[in-house]
C-alpha cells in the first residue's frame, strides 16, 4: 500500500466509516483529478474521507467542498445502531458532527483546503453551477436519501470525471441497498465507465 505524504499519523482515530484501502483509492484519484477541478464529497461525519481527499487536493491547490448537515444520517440518531454519545447536542436534542469535523480538519493542516456546506445535499445543489473533477457520495442511505444524492450532483461532473459511491453490499444482510440502487443506475446510464471496486467503493468515469 502506497504512502500518503501527510496522512495524520492517528487517522485511525478520527471516528468514522471508511477502510484504509478506501481511502487510498479516494486519495489516488483525487490527486489524478483535482488539478481539473474541485472535489465534493456528500457525507463528511467527522472527517475521515475528507482529510484524504483533502490530502490530495492540497498537491493541487485545489479545494473539497464537503457538505454535511451534520445531523447525522438514521442509523446515527439516539437510540439507533450507529449513535455516538460524544457526537450528540443534549440541549438540542440534535446530533452535531461539525464541531469534531471541525477539529479534525484543522489538526490535519487543511483548513485552506476544505470548503464546509453546512446544508443538507439537496439545498445545497439548488443554485450549483461549478463542474466537479470528483463527487464522492457517502451522505444518507435511505433510497430517497440516495436518490436525491445521485440526481443533484452527478449532472456537475466533468467529462472524464469520477463517481465515487461508498458502502456498496452485494448481500443486504451487509448493510443497505440504496448505495448499490444508485451505483446500478449510474452503470445501465450509458453516461460511464466503470473503474471497478475497493472493498465497498464503486468508481466510475464520467464519458
Ligand atoms: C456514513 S456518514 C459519512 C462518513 C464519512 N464519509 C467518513 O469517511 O467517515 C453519512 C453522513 O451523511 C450526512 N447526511 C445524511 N443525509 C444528508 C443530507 N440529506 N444532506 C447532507 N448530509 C447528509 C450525515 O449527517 C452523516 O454525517
Amino acid at each position: 500500500m502506497s504512502m500518503i505524504p501527510d496522512l495524520p499519523a492517528d487517522i485511525d482515530r478520527v471516528k468514522g466509516f471508511l477502510a484504509e484501502d478506501e481511502g487510498q483509492a479516494l486519495y489516488q484519484h483525487a490527486l489524478q483529478l483535482s488539478a481539473r477541478g474541485p472535489v465534493l464529497e456528500i457525507g463528511s461525519y467527522c472527517g475521515k474521507s475528507t482529510i484524504y481527499l483533502g490530502l490530495a487536493c492540497r498537491r493541487n491547490n485545489s479545494t473539497v467542498f464537503a457538505l454535511d448537515h451534520h445531523r447525522g444520517s438514521e442509523e446515527h440518531q439516539l437510540g439507533e445502531l450507529f449513535h455516538d454519545p460524544a457526537l450528540y447536542d443534549a440541549d438540542g436534542d440534535v446530533m452535531d458532527s461539525f464541531r469534531e469535523f471541525r477539529g479534525n480538519i484543522h489538526r490535519a493542516g487543511l483548513d485552506e483546503v476544505v470548503v464546509p456546506l453546512v446544508a443538507g445535499s439537496e439545498a445545497a445543489a439548488r443554485h450549483w453551477r461549478t463542474p466537479l473533477a470528483m463527487v464522492f457520495i457517502d451522505g444518507g442511505h435511505s433510497l430517497a436519501a440516495a436518490l436525491t444524492d445521485y440526481r443533484c450532483w452527478t449532472g456537475h461532473l466533468m467529462r472524464g470525471g469520477v463517481l465515487a459511491i461508498h458502502d456498496l453490499f452485494d448481500d443486504a444482510h451487509q448493510g443497505g441497498q440504496a448505495p448499490y440502487a444508485i451505483y446500478r443506475m449510474a452503470r445501465s446510464s450509458g453516461l460511464f465507465e466503470d473503474l471497478g471496486r475497493i472493498n465497498s467503493l464503486g468508481l466510475l468515469r464520467r464519458l
